[in-house]
């Protein structure tokens, strides 16, 4: 193991140098303690992957090291070495987490020995966190599913949002899992047990916003019986997700900024402030920076929502996605609708992977809950997807330019075409009858494509 960071610790010098020196022959990186309280203190400035320490010194003994390092970082591996007439402490040491023991005197070859096992445990430990890590990175959240390396990224700003009070601005088209998204943050943030209310900004009317987020005292306005306590007091120690947020009227706005700036609120036709413990999660499918700009959302507002930003990309920019979402749908609603399909045709699959999905995996989940209620048999197969998908792609999608010095049509043609094989084969990970179900020809097809293309650049 390279760049092993070795703290030595021995109140006798000539073992410390003699341990240093092998230590250091070994290519270790090596700091030497005269004592346990020199090695506290290196331990309080630095981290060492292995410490070894004597057990019996004057003053601060081994095992306070021991304490010391464990505390530190439960991941340091500590040595201990002992003489013969102390293997009781050194059995006391190994309780707290000593990887192991060595009576002196001890024989190079034997400590050399124990190192080697004692970093090659470090390694192995280190390598199962990091992948542990990593499969919790993977993993996703239940029933939130992704492995384009975009929903990774927002999987783990998720977790880091999750753990500060910080106010998050989901955006993203309409069906791309903001509310998802908002839910994952409350459910991994400390708030969990607290309540997660959610009110969608767009559907109130513009009169009673106020009242529904603040609440009101009775006789505030016409209609006003009783006291309410709104939707802030009603999240309090949890979280409140403003969906849609740009439909707050302005004149609300105002109050939202301040309840954000001041964590305090006022219930409409009331004299005093109470103070709120909340959590504000807001989302929007508008342009939000557009609606700044049109001045339909204040912009101080803007600044005090998008502390944290979270951007849900077009399921049509991670297409990788489409299949784990398949999967996961057909699971779900084949055991809701009592009807087991077991299995997606490729060429079913290959329509779902190609198509524009404007409604996002909103309408991915209604296309697969439509193919399974109209469809029979225990496979989905593409005769049972809508017409819809399986129209070619509308060519208006494909930006047309003409240079001023015009092109070769020919030419310019069999270019794109080449694009999209290289694209199909770069996401069927060069397999070349995948790629010919995606683009809907036939494997020599695609072979005599490549071929062509070779030719043509060989000449040209
Ligand atoms: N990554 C995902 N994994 C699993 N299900 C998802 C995922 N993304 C979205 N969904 C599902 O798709 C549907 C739409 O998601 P959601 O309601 O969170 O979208 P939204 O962005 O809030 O949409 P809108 O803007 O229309 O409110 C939900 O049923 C949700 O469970
Ligand atoms: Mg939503």
């Amino acid at each position: 193991m390279p760049d092993t960071r070795v703290l030595v610790v021995d109140d006798e010098r000539s073992m410390r140098e003699l341990l240093a020196i092998m230590l250091r022959q070994a290519g270790h990186d090596v700091t030497v303690a005269d004592g346990g309280e020199a090695a506290i203190k290196a331990l309080k400035s630095d981290t060492f992957d292995l410490v070894i320490t004597d057990l019996r010194m004057r003053e601060v003994d081994g095992l306070a090291v021991l304490r010391a390092a464990k505390e530190q970082s439960p991941q340091t591996v500590v040595l201990v070495i002992t003489a013969f007439a102390s293997t009781e402490t050194a059995v006391e040491a190994m309780k707290l987490g000593a990887y192991d023991y060595l009576t002196k005197p001890f024989k190079v070859d034997e400590i050399k020995l124990t190192i080697a096992n004692a970093l090659e445990r470090k390694r192995l430990q280190d390598e199962n966190q990091a992948l542990k890590r990593q499969l919790r990175r993977e993993r996703g959240f239940e029933n939130f599913l992704g492995k384009s390396p975009q929903m990774l990224d927002i999987f783990e700003t998720i977790r880091k949002a999750a753990d500060s009070v910080s106010t998050v601005l989901i955006t993203g088209e309409s069906g791309t899992g903001k509310e998802l998204v908002a839910r994952a943050i409350h459910e991994e943030s400390p708030r969990r047990n607290g309540p997660f209310v959610s009110i969608n900004c767009g559907a109130v009317p513009e009169t009673l916003m106020e009242s529904e987020l603040f609440g009101h005292v009775k006789g505030a306005f016409t209609g006003a019986v009783a006291n309410t306590v709104g939707l802030f007091s009603a999240a309090a120690g949890g979280t409140l997700f403003l969906d849609e947020v740009t439909e707050v009227p302005s004149s609300v706005q105002v109050k939202l900024l301040r309840a954000i700036q001041e964590r305090e609120i006022r219930r409409v036709g009331d004299t005093r402030d109470i103070k709120v413990d909340v959590r504000l999660i807001a989302a929007s499918n508008r342009e939000v920076a557009k609606a700044v700009a049109d001045g339909v959302l204040r912009e101080d507002l803007f600044y005090r929502l998008n502390v944290i930003p979270i951007h849900l990309p077009p399921l049509r920019e991670r297409r990788e996605d489409i299949p784990l979402l398949v999967a996961h749908f057909v699971r779900r609603l084949s055991a809701e609708l009592g009807r087991p399909v077991r299995s997606v045709t490729p060429e079913a699959l290959a329509i779902l992977e190609t198509y524009r999905w404007p409604g996002n995996v909103r309408e991915l989940e209604n296309v697969i809950e439509r193919a399974l209620v109209l469809g029979s048999g225990d496979r989905l197969d593409a005769p049972g997807l809508p017409p819809d998908l399986r129209r070619p792609r509308d060519v208006q999608d494909v930006a047309v330019e003409i240079p001023e010095d015009g092109l070769d049509l020919e030419a310019t043609l069999s270019q794109i075409e080449h694009r999209y094989i290289q694209t199909a084969l770069a996401r069927t990970g060069g397999v070349q009858t995948r790629a010919a179900e995606l683009l809907r020809v036939s494997l020599r097809q695609i072979r005599y494509k490549l071929q062509k293309y070779t030719r043509l650049t060989r000449q040209g």
